[in-house]
């Protein structure tokens, strides 16, 4: 496996802000790596050290095997799209699109086969007389990103690259821009502090969070296996249950609850008997039942709201511990005018494995 960017404890701090703090990564060639985390998390300041736009007081950057810190932006071999993507209003698209190719004195004659080559695969070909106030939005998108491509670079580093852009139009570009990585192969890391963009972009997820990353993995990884509650918060919605381990065994770690109800998880190193611990489920793993169906674990409680959204249904149940939201398919046909069923009792049921421990204490 060829490590096209490695971060080896990089660290960056303004004043008191320890903006990137002890950042270790790898990024293998081909793969798009998001950096996902909540404003302020030290997101940019990461990819903006890989750009080479700051320098780390600690750490490595290396590209390509070569250690970076002191080769500036420019010989780099990066392509870069940023949320204010700033195409240059006076010049055409086809300009817009050549600079980089000028910039780095690829021969005339090669310039248009290359310009239309990056135009065709950002789906703009037959645009390129026109000016940037003459495209939309997501057009102008497209030609920044032509424009990031167009050199080859080996890395290809886009900051919330779709933030400008309205729901419907910045999905669509999702769905291309993954499209367009599978055909070149380009490894690219991104900025987003959406998590839907980055289960729909990435490879691999780096959750940041106060300048640390606190875990990487695949979007399943990440959304199935979250190692903390931080994690499982910002990837999802998670119902958060507090309790006391009052027996882990080979089969099962047992979790009794403040009500006394007891609740059982897929057994893991760390958490021992008497220790405090936190576990999630996700909302799509509950299922709701007039009677307690059977599955170990079962949390009887009141249906204090529903929430119709067409394709699911949010049930909110109130147990003796906690709220749980449960989210459930449409799948058979509803009646227009099905009964309100608020204050009925339901059981909310999950399998063993749906329980995920997140932390313990002693
Ligand atoms: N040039 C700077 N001078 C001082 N502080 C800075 C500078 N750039 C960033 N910071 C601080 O470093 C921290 C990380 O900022 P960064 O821009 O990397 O966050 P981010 O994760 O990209 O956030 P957002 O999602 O809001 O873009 C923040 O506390 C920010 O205020
Ligand atoms: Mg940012």
């Amino acid at each position: 496996m060829t490590v096209d960017v490695r971060l080896a404890a990089v660290t960056k701090r303004f004043g008191a802000v320890t903006a990137v703090d002890a950042v270790s990564l790898d990024v293998p060639q081909g793969e798009v790596l998001a950096l996902l985390g909540p404003s302020g998390c030290g997101k940019t300041t990461t990819l903006r050290i890989v750009a080479g736009f700051e320098a780390p007081d600690d750490g490595t950057v290396e590209i390509r095997g070569r250690v970076v810190n002191d080769v500036p932006t420019y010989r780099r071999n990066l392509g870069m799209v940023f949320q204010q993507y700033a195409l240059f209003p006076h010049m055409s698209v086809f300009d817009n699109v050549a600079f980089g190719l000028r910039m780095r004195g690829v021969p005339r004659g090669d310039v248009p086969r290359l310009v239309e080559e990056a135009m065709a695969l950002v789906r703009l070909t037959g645009l390129s007389e026109r000016f940037p106030s003459q495209l939309s939005g997501g057009q102008q998108q497209r030609v920044a990103l032509a424009r990031a491509i167009v050199t080859k670079p080996a890395v290809l580093l886009l900051d919330e690259p779709l933030g400008a852009l309205d729901k419907k139009l910045r999905e669509q570009m999702q769905v291309e821009i993954r499209a367009l990585q599978r055909q070149v192969g380009i490894t690219t890391i991104f900025v987003t502090h959406d998590q839907e963009e980055a289960l729909t972009l990435a490879d691999r997820i780096a959750v940041m969070e106060h300048g640390r990353v606190i875990q990487v993995g695949t979007p399943t990884e990440i959304y199935e296996r979250p190692r903390s509650r931080f994690v499982s918060d910002f990837i999802g919605v998670s119902n958060i249950l507090e309790g006391k381990v009052v027996s882990g065994d080979a089969a099962a770690l047992v979790i009794e609850l403040p009500s006394g109800s007891r609740v059982s998880a897929t057994p893991v190193a760390g958490p021992a008997t008497g220790d405090r611990i936190e576990v999630a489920v996700r909302p799509e793993k509950i299922r709701l039942s007039d009677t307690a169906d059977g599955s170990v674990n079962v949390l009887a409680g009141t249906l204090a709201n529903v929430v119709y959204l067409g394709a699911v249904t949010y049930s909110y149940i109130q147990t003796a511990d906690t709220r749980l939201v449960v989210m459930e398919q449409n799948r058979a046909p509803r009646p227009a005018s099905a009964p309100s069923p608020i204050g009925r009792t339901v059981h909310a049921c999950w399998d063993v494995a749906s329980t995920l421990v997140l932390s313990s204490r002693p």
